[in-house]
């Protein structure tokens, strides 16, 4: 690490990266700090190679001493800069340097889902579902690759402006496996506190389990059950009553919190938050689809229930045979 004046800066391998702004970092100057989560701080910086504005993102130093943080983060960068998507932020370069593990990608103008919905409040079905339907096509594209996601959450959701009316926003998923495998190697810190949130983790990232990309249809399923409502699914008051509920409890309807949103949609997200994954819809792009379908419906039930031919308008039709002896003899009785 080189200070702009070709001094080393001390600070960094030492604490959190902070105080960077004016400084070079691995062939970038550091402008200024975009957002800082638990483990790590994002800043916006210049390329001074291709001369160009990038997300630079270095990771807390803490990570780059777990040996299996390290090895993933080589691996999955590579994944995930080798996928190219519309909607997943682009890698530009991962790497190290003076035992900093940082990455350089594009620098997404906009806010992030979680700043968008604490100005906004919920937002309106067919704009959760439009944002919902570009994240699932970024994780299914992953999934295809073998990447699981694993930290799904509005931080990682960045809402840029779109192109046109028919799309008003562009969506970019990003953060691709940098959280820890399971939450029991290193969510924790020493004193039990957890560093990040547990408000999107499935049940079976919680017990430490096997993961797949189901664990991402979970995580999406409460991220846009809190676009459409306001909160996650399993909002409680202390992070082992919230671990308790993603194991144990059923989603609560969506018209708890917010009413008049159709009742069709719960069922769909009971479907996406089972907490078995095998219960669960087998990719995102099949839970956002019934969910906008369910969403379209009438609040307060479908208009025309599955399966039910709705009844022309008109005198009733006659009874079928069998119903007759009842029926003449409640005419007989008005
Ligand atoms: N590529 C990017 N372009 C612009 N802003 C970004 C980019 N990546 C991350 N950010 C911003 O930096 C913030 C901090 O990111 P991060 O350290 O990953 O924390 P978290 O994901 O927990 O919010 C994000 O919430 C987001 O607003
Ligand atoms: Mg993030």
């Amino acid at each position: 690490m080189t200070a702009a004046g070709g001094e080393r800066d001390a600070g960094l391998p030492a604490g959190r990266p902070s105080g960077l702004v004016g400084k070079e970092v691995a062939g970038y100057r550091v402008e200024a700090e975009i957002g800082r989560g638990g483990m790590a701080v994002v800043y916006q910086a210049r390329d001074l190679r291709l001369d160009r504005t990038v997300a630079l993102k270095l990771l807390a130093p803490e990570l780059a001493r777990n040996d299996t943080f390290r090895k993933r983060f080589a691996h999955e960068s590579r994944v995930a800069a080798s996928i190219d998507h519309p909607h997943i932020v682009p890698v530009f370069e991962a790497g190290e340097t003076e035992g900093v593990l940082y990455i350089a990608m594009r620098y997404v103008a906009g806010r992030d889902l979680a700043a968008l919905l604490a100005r906004e409040g919920p937002l309106p079905p067919v704009t959760a579902g439009r944002i919902a339907a570009q994240v699932a096509s970024a994780l299914d594209a992953a999934h295809a690759h073998d990447l699981v996601h694993r930290d799904v959450k509005p931080g990682n959701v960045l809402v840029a402006e779109g192109t046109d009316r028919e799309h008003p926003e562009h969506v970019y998923l990003t953060d691709f496996g940098l959280t820890k495998k399971s939450l029991s190697l290193t969510g924790f810190t020493t004193v039990g506190e957890f560093v990040g949130t547990l408000d999107y983790v499935a049940p079976e990232q919680i017990s430490g389990k096997p993961v797949d990309g189901r664990c991402d249809v979970y995580g999406l399923a409460c991220v846009v059950f809190e676009t459409l409502s306001g909160v996650p699914p399993f909002r409680r008051e202390t992070d082992w009553a919230v671990l308790w509920a993603q194991q144990y409890d059923p989603p609560p309807p969506l018209a708890e919190f917010r009413p008049g949103l159709p009742e069709a949609a719960d069922a769909v997200f009971a479907r996406a938050l089972a907490k078995t994954p095998e219960e669960r819809y087998g990719t995102c792009l099949e839970f956002v689809a019934e969910l906008r379908a369910a969403l379209a419906e009438e609040p307060g039930g479908p208009a025309v229930p599955t399966g039910v031919v709705p009844r022309a308008p008109g005198p009733p039709p006659e009874p079928p045979v069998w119903a007759r002896p009842v029926f003449r003899r409640l005419g007989d009785g008005s």
